[in-house]
């Protein structure tokens, strides 16, 4: 299997980053593509170059994406992971550089030399995506499939309907569900049900590497946060986490294949993912919908990434 990540690293963007770079070798892992989303897309590229030399895996190259998203200004989340987006945690300076090639053109040109089809795993919005399929539709067929974290049935985390990776580019999550792509959506409905409790983190701790301790860091660093303590009084979800850890075991989640669109005109649902899960609209089934987890298997594969990363 060959895949890339598009990412907005951000913390739970780190942790999932980690989970594929234990499980998947420089051979898979072709590139890391970056994203305007939780922090600019500057700092983002710099975490994501900072992560690969922490894990001493600098033959990955990092390909540097759209700084702003398809129609609309920025939105960012620097009040949940840091004006640094790994909220402090001491990953070291990279030692090399990003591409010169763009993420866009990068993603488009593998698309459209690849032998084999592509699997891409979305971490954040999806403008990169969205940009590369709405000037090339029929590279949608060199792509295995879409692995997505991003929207939910009936409840955001940004507004009360909206989910922040699809609230901040709508338009392009409107190209990516019209696709035509095969697509797996790990939306808040799965990934609010794997929760970071003490216990999990210290097994995280016990495997004595740093990347244990910064994996703690990472998700007690999002804990930390009121907002999230109000809701999560026994730990974080860890978003993103879901995507990689489903590239190592799919029977992580399951769910079912139905209609979901996205909300792109109206100022009060702006973002909201319409799933139909009692399947009434007579709409395409363009997503297979994940609604159900295995928390703890989740926390196994994050507590293996630690055991297996220097
Ligand atoms: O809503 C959670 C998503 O938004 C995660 O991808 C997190 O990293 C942020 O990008
Ligand atoms: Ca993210």
């Amino acid at each position: 299997m060959k895949f890339i990540i598009d990412t907005d690293p951000g913390t739970d963007d780190a942790v999932a980053i980690l989970i594929a770079l234990a499980h998947f070798s420089d051979e898979e892992i072709l590139a890391l593509t970056t994203v305007a989303g939780n922090v600019n897309v500057d700092v983002g590229t710099r975490n994501a170059l900072r992560i690969l030399e922490h894990s001493g895996r600098n033959n990955i190259p990092v390909y540097k994406g759209e700084a702003v998203p398809l129609n609309r200004d920025l939105l960012t989340a620097e009040w949940v992971h840091g004006t640094d987006g790994l909220n402090g945690v001491g990953f070291p300076d990279p030692s090399k550089s990003e591409e010169a090639t763009g993420a866009v053109d990068y993603i488009t040109q593998l698309l459209q030399k690849s032998e084999e089809k592509i699997t891409i795993c979305i971490l954040g919005p999806m403008t990169n995506i969205g940009k590369v399929l709405d000037s090339n539709p029929e590279l949608a067929k060199n792509i295995e499939q879409i692995i997505f974290m991003g929207g939910g049935a009936g409840f955001g985390n940004h507004t009360p309907v909206a989910e922040f990776n699809i609230l901040v580019d709508p338009e392009a999550a409107k190209i990516v569900l019209n696709s035509g792509v095969k697509l797996v959506m790990m939306g808040l409905d799965v990934t609010h049900q794997a929760i970071s409790t003490k216990e999990r983190l210290s097994k995280i701790l016990d495997t004595g590497t740093l990347t244990g301790e910064h994996c703690v860091a990472l998700m007690g660093s999002l804990a930390d946060l009121d907002i999230v303590k109000e809701k999560f009084p026994d730990g974080t979800p860890v978003h993103d986490a879901f995507v990689t850890a489903y590239l190592v075991d799919s029977s992580l989640t399951s769910g079912e294949l139905t209609n979901v669109e996205v909300e792109v005109d109206s100022e009060l649902t702006l973002g909201q993912t319409v799933v139909d899960t009692n399947q009434i609209s007579g709409r395409s089934k363009n997503v297979y919908w994940m609604n159900k987890v295995d928390d703890e298997k989740l926390f196994n594969i994050i507590t293996k990434t630690a055991s297996l990363l220097p």
